[in-house]
């Protein structure tokens, strides 16, 4: 991962409970990993906690940052995968450790914010972003033999599993993403052709 994400450091996933959530908890734990969630209920954190995340915190009654900062005595984590954005910025920054690393997968909370870039200086912080998208298709290529090296052997051996919450006809794509709006998920929502 772009991340250097390693054994023994510790990774904040926000949006647990996602259908990236529930795998990268997984494989995280997998690679020896100390792995912080939030999510939004006591339903989607108790699936977290059941998928082997070791810190749970309900974002919606819970300061994130402090919860961090406590469990870690203060240090912070090394590395966040942030499907947030700009609400989240300030506060992801305030919670990674020095050397951290805050990857950027999505906007849920919006993509302009004003921030305080001090604790990057203080602290040697490091924002990464990546879509999948706009890549060539050698470019993804690339990426699928990286994971059938890397993630697929966790795969088959049923390390890692992928948690598929409900499966849905192509035809019937509108109702699945009404699904996916309502947010009442725990992983995975597939359309089968
Ligand atoms: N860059 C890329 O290559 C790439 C690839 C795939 C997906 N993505 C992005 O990654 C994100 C997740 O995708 P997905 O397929 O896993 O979607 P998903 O299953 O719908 O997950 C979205 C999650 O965000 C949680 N959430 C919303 N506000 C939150 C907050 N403030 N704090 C923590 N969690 C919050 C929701 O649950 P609760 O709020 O109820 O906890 C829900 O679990 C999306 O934004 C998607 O666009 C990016």
């Amino acid at each position: 991962m772009t991340s250097h994400l390693s054994p023994g450091e510790s990774f904040l996933i926000h949006g647990g409970s996602s259908g990236i959530g529930t795998f990268a908890i997984q494989i995280a734990k997998h690679l020896g990993i100390k792995v912080f969630v939030t999510a939004g209920s006591e339903e989607k954190l108790a699936a977290c906690k059941g998928l082997g995340a070791d810190v749970c915190i309900n974002y919606k009654t819970e300061d994130f940052v402090a919860r961090i900062k406590e469990e870690t005595n203060g240090k912070g984590v090394d590395v966040i995968l942030d499907n947030i954005g700009g609400s989240y910025l300030q506060r992801n920054l305030n919670s990674l450790a020095v050397d951290g690393r805050l990857f950027i997968i999505g906007f849920q909370g919006g993509a302009v914010t004003e921030v305080n870039l001090q604790p990057m200086l203080a602290r040697r912080l490091t924002i990464q972003a990546a879509g999948l998208r706009n890549r060539s298709l050698d470019n993804k290529a690339l990426i699928v033999s990286e994971v059938e090296k890397n993630v697929w052997p966790a795969v088959v051996e049923g390390k890692v599993k992928p948690v598929v919450y409900k499966t849905f006809p192509l035809s019937e794509a509108a109702e699945a993403h009404k699904l996916m709006e309502e947010s009442s998920h725990i992983g995975k929502i597939l359309l089968i052709p």
